[in-house]
């Protein structure tokens, strides 16, 4: 899968998305990241890629032309229009179920805004999706392009080693991860639960499973209402 950011911050952008999982998947080929400079398309004397809004206001716009002409770039590149998507905190709230369905694409363009915003008529133009990661505004796209990087390659195979965590872990299923251990056995005078080290693994598997929907009810219920939950469960819950 290719990634293609647009962006007027890119040394942010790569120092971002070098390390650990997902810097192995691109040396391992898995993805690509392909972080554009949108200032290496403007046509202007100085470089310059925002201006005033009219109606006056603070801040400043990012112009159309620098941005359609690098998005051009891309398209010329890859031979299609993939999906475009511009993270904004206008947009619909990213989620699991999106982060996988992206990891289908053969590439995804990301536009990065910042300042008060991007003209609107290179957003009708090139935009497919509107994208939030939250309800929070941050100074800037590149952020939220880095998470929802992070959060799609994890979800193309052959990322995640194995091949099990990227199905078991938190949300997969509606419910929060159960908690994790590992040696010592006693630590600071707390102990690893006992089930855990009976070897038994089908009680093992459904503590975890109980506590998994203890962790939800507790911390996220919400997502009860739309989590796969068993008779078991639902006597839990209502304990
Ligand atoms: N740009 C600024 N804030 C944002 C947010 N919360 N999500 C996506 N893009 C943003």
């Amino acid at each position: 899968m290719r990634f293609h950011i647009l962006t007027l911050f890119p040394e942010m952008v790569m120092q971002g998305l070098n390390t650990s999982i997902i810097g192995n998947a691109v040396e391992q080929n898995l993805i690509e990241i392909n972080v554009i400079n949108i200032r290496d398309f403007t046509k202007d004397r100085h470089k310059k890629v925002d201006d005033y809004p009219y109606g006056g206001g603070a801040g400043m716009v990012m112009q159309a032309q620098p941005i359609y002409d690098a998005w051009k770039s891309i398209v010329a590149q890859v031979g299609y229009e993939p999906r475009c998507v511009y993270l904004t905190p206008q947009g619909q709230v990213f989620a699991q179920g999106m982060a996988k369905e992206y990891a289908r694409e053969e590439d995804l363009i990301f536009l990065c805004g910042h300042y008060e915003g991007v003209d609107e008529r290179v957003l009708e133009e090139i935009v497919t999706d509107y994208v939030s990661i939250g309800d929070y505004v941050l100074t800037g796209g590149e952020l939220p392009a880095m998470v929802m990087v992070d959060a799609i390659s994890r979800m193309v195979p052959g990322v995640l080693t194995n091949e099990e965590s990227g199905s078991t872990e938190s949300l997969e299923g509606g419910l929060l991860e159960y908690p994790q251990y590992s040696r010592p056995a006693n630590w600071n005078g707390k102990e690893v639960p006992q089930v855990l080290l009976s070897g038994d693994h089908k009680k093992i598997e459904s503590w975890r499973h109980e506590q998994s929907v203890q962790r939800t009810l507790r911390n996220r219920p919400e997502l009860l209402e739309e989590a796969e939950l068993s008779r078991a469960d639902v006597k839990q819950i209502l304990k």
